[in-house]
């Protein structure tokens, strides 16, 4: 289950790469945009302040997520789909954005296929992902996993995968001939190691919501928060500096 309240809390942040990756296209006129795993609308927001006049269509399977994105976007259309099937019913698109999305999908390559035979021909296919892997948060999460694996037993099966870069790369070149791919090292400056931790809990700890008890998801937090302590130290004046690399692609059809 997704919360888009906890995952909105962080809403500048998880905004911004949007923001970044329709600046990168913003010369391009795109009549027609498929927002892929559009979530609580934070990514369609950064497309239709760059697109003004485009018809933007947005996907997602999370109701929640997608009720926030109806009662602040009403001009959008907002469809609830598992975007990890096909999407051909819907037509063809000038523009197929998805941020921060394709990491939840088993299937990414199926996916970039069939986004490239949704486009249009000069059509778009714009993608961010966050290389978490890289990351030591993703360290304190996982060396916190190791105290619970009986009960966090079959969590990767909802767990994000994110693939090394190139890999995407070879994704995208099996199809587009023009291809722009780039990383962001963002620097979130938090107020706390708990603010880390809240970050976290609105995407990669998600998962072990639900899955541990009241008691044990207590436990499990203040460990991983235990960890992001050791791995990201309190600078002087209090604040903690918590980097995040994210790779950027766009293909042209
Ligand atoms: C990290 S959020 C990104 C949301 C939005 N694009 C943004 O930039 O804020 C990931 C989204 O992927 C959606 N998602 C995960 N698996 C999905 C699937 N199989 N089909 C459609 N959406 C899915 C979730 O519901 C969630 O809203």
């Amino acid at each position: 289950m997704w919360n888009a309240d906890i995952y909105d809390s962080f809403g500048k942040e998880r905004m911004q790469p949007s923001i970044d990756l329709a600046a990168r296209l913003k010369d391009k006129k795109f009549k027609r945009i498929l927002d892929v795993g559009c979530g609580s609308g934070m990514s369609t927001a950064a497309i239709l302040s760059t697109w003004k006049d485009a018809e933007v269509i947005g996907v997602d399977l999370s109701e929640e997520m997608l009720q926030n994105a109806r009662e602040t976007m009403p001009q959008v259309q907002f469809i609830r789909r598992n975007c990890s099937k096909p999407l051909l019913d819907m037509g063809t698109f000038d523009l197929i954005f998805s941020n921060a999305f394709l990491q939840w999908i088993p299937n990414q390559e199926e996916i970039i296929n069939q986004a490239f035979s949704m486009l249009k021909e000069g059509g778009v296919l714009a993608v961010q992902i966050p290389l978490f892997d890289e990351m030591p948060a993703s360290r304190c999460i996982t060396d916190a996993e190791k105290n619970w694996t009986q009960q966090l037993k079959g969590i990767e099966e909802e767990q994000f995968v994110v693939h090394p870069p190139l890999q995407y790369y070879e994704m995208f070149a099996e199809h587009f001939p023009e291809i722009n791919m780039w990383t962001t090292d963002y620097c979130y400056i938090m107020d706390s190691h708990e603010e880390v931790l809240n970050f976290l809990k609105g995407a990669a700890l998600r998962p072990h919501i639900g899955r541990l008890s009241e008691t044990e998801l207590q436990m499990f937090m203040n460990e991983v928060l235990t960890n992001l302590k050791n791995a990201y130290p309190a600078r002087k004046n209090g604040t903690v500096l918590f980097p995040f690399r994210r790779l950027f692609l766009t293909g042209k059809k």
